[in-house]
């Protein structure tokens, strides 16, 4: 089973409807696509200790790991108020540990695009370099 791009987003926005973020008011969504096929969801919580706040991709790949599932094919990432945002450098790190190769956003006029992952984390330190 995969699921397309476009398909990814309509996971990501979903869940995104359901972020808690009452301080930004900024919800984003993400949905990932695990190697076996299976998608995992989430959305970002947001914390009064602002810096406790977690992002919407770690909440999904998070979900993943959690369920047991380390190999991770694509990350859609969407934002629903507003257009055009990418992910944030921490979750391009973590995409990166799980062998994330595609990355799928929108753009600003709302058109999914995808990139690999080494276009968003060039020259990224990763599981192998710790030797
Ligand atoms: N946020 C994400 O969920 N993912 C990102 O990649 C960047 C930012 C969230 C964190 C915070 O709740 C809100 O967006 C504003 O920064």
């Amino acid at each position: 089973m995969t699921s397309s791009p476009a398909e990814l987003v309509a996971r990501a926005r979903e869940a995104g409807e359901r972020a808690y973020a009452p301080y930004s008011k900024f919800r984003v969504g993400a949905a990932v696509l695990a190697a076996d096929g299976r998608v995992f969801t989430g959305a970002n919580v947001e914390n009064s200790a602002y810096g406790s706040t977690l992002c919407a991709e770690a909440v999904a790949i998070g979900g993943a790991v959690a369920a047991g599932v380390t190999e991770l094919d694509a990350v859609a990432a969407v934002c629903l108020d507003g257009h055009g945002c990418t992910p944030c450098g921490n979750c391009r790190q973590l995409m990166r540990e799980f062998g994330v190769a595609r990355v799928i956003t929108e753009d600003q006029d709302g058109d999914v695009v995808v990139r690999g992952l080494e276009e968003l984390l060039p020259d990224s330190f990763g599981p192998e370099s710790l030797g």
